[in-house]
Formats: structure tokens, C-alpha cells, sequence
């Protein structure tokens, strides 16, 4: 900017600073944030602090009834600002600092009308009752979430996009806050919400389970799984909370018997791998750790909801690996767009298979050259060769190959190429620096040239945005 554009640039901040009509203009927040993949996903002009979700799911009806109480901070002047909420929910009530505030209500978005308006920098209770039947929200890659009916309850389970399937959210994994639960089901029916368990109590046949999540997290990852179930909640030898929850009913295929003994056994590991993970990496994230094993074999994937992954049946005991090494990677260090996903998935499954190599295992190389023999004009070879992990062409392609495999492989070649000393400090310290809070793939980038004192960019450009076969 040369001089004179600079001054002018400052008279007009000046202006609109000092226009008393500018300080008083009042916005209606954006009905989206953005996101390259799912562009209404999250909402503008508000951080939500905390949410308070008060939810009803009696047997024999598939109804949810729900009351959720935010906390938000206003970040401009607003006259109206949304939330998302799925319109299978009937909304009957909104309140905004305690008074009813007028709203309208259409395809995900809630779009409340505050009065009087919102101040920029001010905090306000938005309140939404709602009621409803649930029913799963079908991804763009097929497979379903949200608020899933099972035989017994329901399995509750948020990425990318199921949030707003039984909560109303500011749904973007950017704009963390803590939460609360209470929730209501049939008495002999376990509720399994995200952090500690305050207390649970039966009352005139249900029974009401309140939980409480004092970390920041991104909405995707709270879950309220319920259902019939055989727990176990104990506390790990460093004192640790944990909480499993096994549906007697599980197994690993349909035509197996049910086989929740073999499903307590797979989650018996936790403490072990959250010690192992805590040593490589840096103490474990939050307050709390479990798991819970349902039997929703629609669904077809297990989910890293924070401090307690949701597992659709039995699951594998690399998968509990995976799961666990996400409270890390994708919980506590948060992607801020999802097309940034192979910073979750490559770095889960990599530590899958650093576990592998520290448990007499295949070792990393091991498992990378396997996959680096897959030639590309295979079928298998298209299907992790293409597209590269940071160049995925749209949302049907989030959970594929190259986030998960050709990620992880991303890994190891820095692992070879920069030595372990630098690499483990490296992961130890992009978890240092990136704790409860949002990252990019720039940032791993920069960090990891400041770290090795190397220039990296040809290297992460092959490997994470060009497509094809990167050369060693
Ligand atoms: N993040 C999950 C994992 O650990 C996968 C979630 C897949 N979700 C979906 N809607 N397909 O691998
Ligand atoms: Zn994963």
C-alpha cells in the first residue's frame, strides 16, 4: 500500500469507527461459515461457550424431546443469528437472556431473532425447546449418523454433519465449548454422554443420567449413546475416570452370536494404550476415558466422540487404538476445516501403527511399504494413490484411502526423512502448542520445517497435494 492509500484507508477506519450510525448497525450473522465441504455448517457472529442439552428419549416411541441451553459471546451487532437444527424437530420455544425471542425454522437452520439485539462482545443464553422424531442424517460418502434409532435406544454419533440431528449447534469443529447432559430414558437404560459422570437417578420408571464435559469440544464429538448396557466404571491406576458401556447384544457380524465378554475384553486395553499414547505424545487430553460398544451395524464405523468413542458393534482391537489416538489427534487438536481431515485420520492411523511397531508388531516402515508396493494403475492403487490427502475434491471422499492411508504414510516419510529424534519432537510438540485448540495444514507444515530447521515443501507438496505416487 502506498502512502496515500494508507492514509486513506485510515480516515475511513477512523469514519467508521467514530459514525455513531456504524457503531449501532446491527447484522444479521451469517447462516454458515464456509466450510469448502459443507458451507452452512456453523453459523456467524456468535462463539458458543457452553451447552447445557436436557434430553427426553422414552421407549417404545422413537420421539426426542429436547431442551438446550447456550452460552455464547456475540462477535458483531446482531438482529438475528442462527443455529442448526434439522427440521425433523418441531421447535416451540426460543428465549434469548430469558426472554421469547421470535424465530424461523427451515431445512438446518434456526434463525432466531433476538430482542432487544445483541451487542458485539456481550455474552447471552439462547434457550430452544424442541421435540421431534429423530431420524439418521444421511452423509454425503452414504453412511449415516446423528441421532440413530437402535432396537433398544440410540446411537449417537456427530462427523461430520450430525449434530443438528438432536441438538441446535453451532456446528463447525472451530468453535469449541464445553457441555452438559441430563438425559432421560427408560429405567434399566444406561445414558452415556461425553466426560464425567455427576450422578444418575431412577425415578417413577426412568432413569436420568447427567454428565459433564469441562474440555473444549467441537460438536461433532459429543454423543448421548443410549440404550441396554453392561458397564464398567472404574477409575485407571493414575486415578483416571473410565467409563465402558457394552450392549449385551454385540458382536462383529450379524450371523455371529452376541459376544459382549470379547467386547469388555477389547476395551480392557484402554489403560494400557492411553499410558502408551500419554508417553509418546504428552498426557492424555482430558479428565475421563471409556468406551461404548453398541450394536448399530448400519452404520458401519466407529467414531472418536471425545472421551468416549462410539463403536457400531465389536470392535477390532486396532480400531480401540485408532479411537483412542484420535482424543489426541481430531479432539484435542481440532482441524478447522474438514478438508484438512488427514490431520485426524492420517494421524490416527499412524498410531496404529506405531503401536503395532512398540507392541512386536509390524513396524511402521513395515506397514508404508506395503502400501508404497500398491502400483498405481491398480485398483487398489487408484483408490490410495488418488486424489492426494489435501486436495480432496468434495465431502464423498472425506473418509476415503488417501486421508487415512496415504496420510499415515505422509507420517512416516517424515519420520525417514527428518530422523526419529526430530520427528518425535515434532509430534510431541504439535500436541504441545495445539491442545484444546484448532489447527491446519499449514500449521503442521510450519511447524515441522521450524522443528527439522529443513525446508519441507517439496516434500509435503508431493505427498499431501499432488496426485499420483510420490517419488522416495
Ligand atoms: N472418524 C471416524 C474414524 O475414526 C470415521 C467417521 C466416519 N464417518 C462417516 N460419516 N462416514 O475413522
Ligand atoms: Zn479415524
Amino acid at each position: 500500500m502506498n502512502r496515500r492509500a494508507l492514509a486513506l484507508a485510515v480516515v475511513a477506519l477512523f469514519a467508521l469507527w467514530a459514525s455513531p450510525a456504524a457503531a449501532e448497525r446491527y447484522v444479521a450473522g451469517s447462516a454458515g461459515l464456509g466450510d469448502p465441504f459443507f458451507p452452512l455448517a456453523g453459523n456467524g457472529g456468535y462463539d458458543v461457550r457452553h451447552y447445557s442439552l436436557d434430553l427426553g428419549y422414552p421407549q417404545g416411541e422413537n420421539l426426542l424431546s429436547g431442551r438446550a441451553a447456550i452460552v455464547a459471546r456475540a462477535t458483531q451487532n446482531l438482529r438475528s443469528f442462527n443455529l442448526d437444527l434439522r427440521d425433523m424437530y418441531t421447535v416451540s420455544r426460543v428465549s434469548v437472556n430469558g426472554r421469547r425471542a421470535s424465530f424461523v425454522h427451515s431445512g438446518q437452520e434456526l434463525t432466531v431473532e433476538p430482542r432487544p439485539k445483541l451487542k458485539a462482545g456481550r455474552h447471552f443464553v439462547v434457550t430452544v425447546d424442541y421435540t421431534g422424531e429423530p431420524e439418521p442424517i444421511e452423509d454425503p460418502d452414504e453412511s449415516i449418523e446423528g441421532w440413530v434409532p437402535t432396537d433398544d435406544g440410540a446411537f449417537v454419533v456427530g462427523e461430520p454433519q450430525g449434530a443438528p440431528g438432536w441438538f441446535p449447534a453451532n456446528d463447525n469443529p472451530r468453535d469449541k465449548a464445553t457441555f452438559d447432559f441430563e438425559v432421560t430414558v427408560p429405567a434399566g437404560h444406561t445414558a452415556i454422554a461425553n466426560g464425567v459422570l455427576l450422578w444418575h437417578r431412577d425415578h417413577g420408571g426412568k432413569s436420568t443420567w447427567r454428565w459433564l464435559e469441562r474440555y473444549p469440544m467441537s460438536s461433532y464429538l459429543a454423543t448421548a449413546t443410549n440404550g441396554v448396557f453392561q458397564t464398567r466404571f472404574d477409575r485407571l491406576p493414575n486415578g483416571l475416570p473410565r467409563y465402558d458401556a457394552v450392549d449385551p447384544n454385540t458382536r462383529r457380524r450379524t450371523a455371529d452370536p452376541p459376544d459382549p465378554a470379547l467386547a469388555m475384553e477389547r476395551l480392557a486395553a484402554e489403560p494400557e494404550i492411553v499410558s502408551f499414547f500419554s508417553d509418546l505424545y504428552g498426557p492424555y487430553p482430558f479428565d475421563s476415558v471409556g468406551g461404548i460398544v453398541d450394536w448399530a451395524p448400519d452404520v458401519g464405523y466407529a467414531l472418536e466422540s471425545q472421551t468416549k468413542p462410539n463403536y457400531d458393534r465389536l470392535p477390532s482391537a486396532g480400531t480401540v487404538v485408532h479411537e483412542l489416538a484420535h482424543q489426541w489427534f481430531g479432539d484435542s487438536v481440532a482441524i478447522t476445516e474438514w478438508p484438512d481431515i488427514w490431520l485426524n485420520e492420517g494421524f490416527a492411523t499412524w498410531s496404529e501403527w506405531i503401536y503395532s511397531e512398540r507392541h512386536g508388531g509390524p513396524t511402521a516402515q513395515e506397514s508404508f511399504d506395503e502400501l508404497y508396493a500398491i502400483p498405481e494403475d491398480t485398483e487398489q492403487g487408484q483408490d490410495l494413490w488418488f486424489p492426494a490427502p489435501k486436495a480432496l475434491p468434495d465431502a464423498s471422499v472425506l473418509f476415503s484411502t488417501p486421508a487415512y492411508d496415504r496420510g499415515a504414510m505422509t507420517l512416516q516419510a517424515l519420520r525417514t526423512k527428518v530422523g526419529d529424534d526430530t520427528f518425535f519432537r515434532l509430534m510431541r510438540e504439535w500436541y504441545r502448542r495445539n491442545r484444546n485448540g484448532n489447527v491446519t495444514t499449514a500449521d503442521f507444515i510450519a511447524l515441522a520445517e521450524r522443528v527439522s530447521g529443513m525446508r519441507l515443501g517439496g516434500f509435503f507438496r508431493a505427498w499431501l497435494f499432488e496426485p499420483g505416487k510420490p517419488a522416495l
